[in-house]
């Protein structure tokens, strides 16, 4: 769905006040609604992950941080989160098709490397600022733990800003938060059993593979 297209639909779906602000940006029903339309596409022959990952950021991009639905989420996490020394989740929303986590991290927390099998994810970035590696699986052992990885993009993500992974592409990641930061985070499928349990966590070396700059060998931990 192009921009013009998600206004179409948000005005559409002005059955009450405030789903559309003059700003363009929309409340969490609206984006809500919209993503929900988008995951759903997931079961058609036709789904398209990285066109549904460019349509998601676009919904993304345009959500009302300031909606007090979300605002009263962030107000909690932050009341029950800050000082408890790790990265907080709090589910905001889990439909069939999706989930959207509110992930908050405290300056210099941070997630390494860890991989969302069969997944896409759309990370917003609500408050604050954190730091964002991606990678793709380059290469693997038969033993099925060591690894290659390629680094793919390596960025700070900004307020308002998203970054997006899929099941192909940038699908391993590691995020470090230099400063008390909020994330909404939506992915489809959403987790269930079997894909926590396919979730791999991964030990990354520092230095390049054979001096090459972007290639990394790490062990699936
Ligand atoms: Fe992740």
């Amino acid at each position: 769905m192009a921009l013009p297209a998600i206004t179409a639909f948000a005005t559409r779906a002005n059955a009450y006040e405030g789903r559309l602000k003059s700003d363009g940006s929309i409340n969490w029903d609206a984006f809500l609604s919209a993503i929900e339309i988008e995951a759903k596409k997931q079961h058609l022959d036709s789904w398209n992950e990285l066109a549904y990952v460019k349509q998601a950021s676009a919904i993304a991009a345009r959500l009302d941080l300031k909606d007090p639905n979300l605002e009263k989420a962030f107000t909690l996490a932050k009341a029950n989160g800050v000082g408890n020394k790790r990265v907080d989740f709090s589910k905001l929303e889990k439909q069939i098709d999706y989930h959207v986590t509110l992930v908050q991290f405290e300056k210099n927390e941070q997630i390494m490397h860890h991989d969302h099998p069969e997944m896409t994810g759309v990370l917003l970035c609500a408050t604050g600022e954190v730091e964002v590696w991606n990678y793709d699986l380059f290469a693997e052992k038969e033993n099925g733990k060591d690894v290659l990885l390629k680094q793919t993009s390596h960025a700070m993500l900004a307020k308002g800003k998203v970054s997006t992974l899929t099941s192909k592409e940038r699908n391993i990641h590691r995020v470090a938060a230099k400063e008390f930061t909020q994330l909404v985070d939506i992915f489809a499928p959403p987790y269930d059993k079997k894909r926590i349990a396919d979730s791999n966590w991964y030990h990354v070396d520092t230095e390049g593979y054979k001096g090459k700059d972007k290639l990394f060998e790490a062990v699936r931990r």
